[in-house]
């Protein structure tokens, strides 16, 4: 059988060492991968938003099945142009997909149909926007409509700062057309927790929930990035929380796409804030998280290829989805400077004895030689029976790998152990 995964980052390296442990897995590709993957699949040099030449690909090399990983093609619609070839998918087509897409559809989604959320405001033009900011309560969150590569979300402590945020998006386009309208909601308070779901548009079923750790610095200070690491199992996501999501949340977003006719079969992630009035949902991502993903993977017992083909058959009730007891900690090695500005090129060497615990997100080869290549390079994943083993054998982990200039933070986990003390 013949796979490809379209993407390039730590995520789609985790997701491609667990496909190539099914047996029936013949040919492996990624589009367009980076270096760091070239002893697990083989490199394709075509961009994930490149969808005309993805689908000559996949019809070129008779391709049986495509995982499309990232946000971006999902929205553009990679999932219909494939599918419109006879090339069965995993992940959402362009309706459903819309669900991360567009924050303003999914706030809508979500009233509509009583989902429990942040209190918001959609808003098309500034000086509306504006007016409603001298009366709204701050803090206040204002995000951009569209993707903006996860920087569109500006938490504002004053009205100051909320009205500046409002003109950077509205009136300088900070983030082009996805400014175009923008959300502003309720500050709400309480821990995080990201729960990926499988999805075949039937049933949901929950893969173990994990917490990401957004901000650059240790003490979750200093700028947001796309994560610098990720503990699962979340011990705030007790039995109780599971099962208020399943009944307030995962089961009524999955009715409520199918009554708006854009049913969605992949991957859907929640994330979630537990506040004291209960879960309520942050945000909705139409595809695997990027660190989540490094550490739920590797606590998955059954075959994810299999799985997966289930949610593109409708068939996910009928199939095992089995994790392990074990706990998983993720530490992301970025780039001196990352989210900001930093230097690419640097040798990158990873003990060949722990290859297959570390994905890897930035790195190129050039001259046969792994550099690095980006502001995030590699996240180190380790599984142990306890979260403070795994914490300390990623840590170690860490510490065997070598480029120039690198930085992470050193507390990973720390908020998690903790609260499995409290
Ligand atoms: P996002 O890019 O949508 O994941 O949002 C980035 C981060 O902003 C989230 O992980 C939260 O920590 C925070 N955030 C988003 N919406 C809210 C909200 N309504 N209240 C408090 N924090 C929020
Ligand atoms: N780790 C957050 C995300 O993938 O959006």
């Amino acid at each position: 059988m013949k796979v490809m995964v379209i993407g390039g980052g730590g995520r789609e390296h985790a997701i491609i060492k667990k496909i190539k442990e099914n047996p029936q897995v013949t040919a492996l590709f990624a589009l367009p991968g980076n270096g760091g993957m070239a002893d697990d699949c083989t490199l394709v040099p075509i961009g994930a938003t490149d969808i005309p030449a993805i689908v000559d690909f996949a019809v070129e090399h008779a391709i049986d099945y495509a995982v499309v990983a990232p946000d971006d093609p999902l929205v553009l619609g990679c999932v219909d142009a494939l599918e419109a070839k006879g090339i069965a998918c995993f992940g959402p087509r362009a309706n459903a997909a819309i669900i991360e897409g567009s924050k303003a559809f999914s706030k809508n989604l979500m009233k509509k149909y009583g989902i429990p959320t942040a209190a918001y405001e959609v808003f098309s033009d500034a000086d509306t926007a504006l007016a409603y900011l001298e009366t709204a309560p701050i803090p206040t969150v204002i995000k951009a409509d569209g993707l903006a590569l996860g920087k569109g979300v500006i938490i504002a402590q004053t009205k100051a700062e909320a009205q500046a945020a409002v003109k950077s998006i509205m009136e300088d386009k900070k983030f082009g057309k996805s400014g175009d309208s923008i959300v502003i909601e309720e500050f709400l308070e309480g821990p995080e927790v990201s729960v990926l779901s499988f999805t075949d548009g039937n049933v949901v079923v929950p893969m173990i929930s994990s917490m990401d750790h957004k901000r650059a610095l240790d003490g979750d200070k200093g700028l947001n990035t796309g994560g610098m690491g990720t503990v699962a199992p979340n011990p705030f996501y007790t039995k109780d929380v599971a099962d208020r999501c399943m009944k307030e949340i995962f089961l009524p977003t999955i009715d409520a796409m199918n009554k708006e006719g854009r049913t969605f079969k992949g991957c859907l992630y929640f994330g979630l804030m537990i506040t004291k009035d209960g879960p309520k949902v942050i945000e909705y991502n139409c595809r695997f998280g990027d660190p989540e993903t490094q550490v739920v993977l590797p606590l998955l017992e059954s075959d994810l290829l299999t799985v997966m083909q289930s949610v593109t058959n409708g068939t996910l009730a009928q199939t095992d989805v089995k994790f392990s007891g074990q706990s998983a900690c993720c530490v992301i090695m970025a780039s001196e400077g990352y989210p900001q500005s930093y230097e690419k090129g640097f040798a990158l060497k990873i003990p060949v004895e722990i290859k297959n615990s570390v994905f890897v997100a930035g790195a190129a080869l050039k001259d046969g030689v792994l550099v690095t290549n980006g502001g995030r390079v590699l996240g180190a994943t380790a599984t142990a029976d306890t979260l403070q083993a795994a914490v300390d054998k990623a840590y170690a982990m860490v510490e065997t790998i070598h480029f120039d200039n690198a930085f992470f933070r050193r507390d990973i986990g720390k908020r998690a152990l903790s609260a499995k003390e409290a």
